[in-house]
């Protein structure tokens, strides 16, 4: 608990819950709970704690319904949601800017590659009965057939299709790429970037990680509903299955004109092979 929240609270200042003014769209294991948990460090920032899948699957049930899910806020504090399926859900553009036209929203990208077998390795530790990864990559099961761009690890790592349909309802200016690379080899640099975008002052520093060689990965000195040092839970940062190298190569390839459109479209080179 904050020392201003505190403050108001005891001045007999009710917090209110706000609907969320900035949102972190996707894309799915790209590091989208790395960054939510990474923001709400800041002082200013309160996130509800899980995916509230308003914008997909709960719409129906009508903003008031979504405000009830939000963090109760401060005059001054922001208010953020994750859920990473929003980036791929037709309407959720449609419906965001009904919400609030001016809602900043967030994308954690990641190298398309490593996010299909990223995605698989989850799907495995759900389902242990799956075909291997070089099967369902292709058509025809063999590396002699084309792509399956049906599949959803594939399918989902076509991100500037995914864009196309939000660039319909709100400006390039509104959203930010983090890049799930950067993110976990210098989440402070990434953190500056968020922190500007959102308007927070820069509050998240290299201060608050440290990087834990165990894990593999950057973890928190602290944050809220944490005195200590922790990091992120076992289902971040999976162990990737080993996928054949030519399997590797075909998909790299297959990115390669639409992460170059992507580019584009975006004015940064996130530097995928
Ligand atoms: P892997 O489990 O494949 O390594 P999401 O939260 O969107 O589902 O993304 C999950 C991914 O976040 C993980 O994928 C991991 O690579 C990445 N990640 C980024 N920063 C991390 C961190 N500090 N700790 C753990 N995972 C992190």
């Amino acid at each position: 608990i904050s020392p201003k929240y505190k403050f108001f609270r005891e001045q007999g200042l009710r917090p209110e819950r706000q609907l969320p003014s900035a949102l972190i769209i996707g894309v799915k294991k790209g590091g989208t709970r790395a960054l939510l948990e990474f923001i709400r460090i800041h002082p200013d920032v309160r996130a509800a704690g899980s995916e509230v899948h308003f914008f997909d699957k709960n719409y129906m049930k009508g903003f008031q319904w979504y405000r009830t899910r939000m963090p109760a806020t401060l005059d001054g504090q922001l208010t953020i949601e994750k859920t990473p399926s929003y980036f791929i859900t037709k309407e959720a553009p449609r419906r965001v800017q009904l919400m609030n036209p001016s809602t900043k929203l967030l994308v954690v990208v990641r190298d398309p590659v490593t996010r299909a077998i990223s995605d698989y390795a989850q799907a495995i530790s759900k389902k242990c009965d799956m075909k291997p990864f070089e099967q369902l990559v292709f058509v025809n099961g063999s590396i002699g057939s084309i792509i399956d761009t049906s599949w959803g690890p594939v399918k989902l790592g076509i991100y500037s299709r995914y864009l196309t349909r939000w660039l319909k309802f709100f400006p390039l200016s509104q959203l930010l790429f983090v890049s799930g690379e950067r993110l976990v080899l210098d989440p402070a640099i990434e953190l500056k970037r968020v922190q500007d975008f959102l308007g927070l002052k820069r509050v998240v520093t290299e201060k608050h990680f440290y990087f834990n060689s165990t894990k593999g990965f950057p973890c928190l000195f602290k944050s809220e509903g944490h005195s200590a040092p922790h990091c992120l839970g076992k289902t971040k940062g999976r162990s990737h299955p080993y996928v054949d190298p030519v399997v590797l190569q075909r998909l790299r390839n297959f990115y390669r004109p639409f992460n170059n459109h992507f580019y584009q479209m975006t004015g940064i080179n996130f530097g995928w092979a």
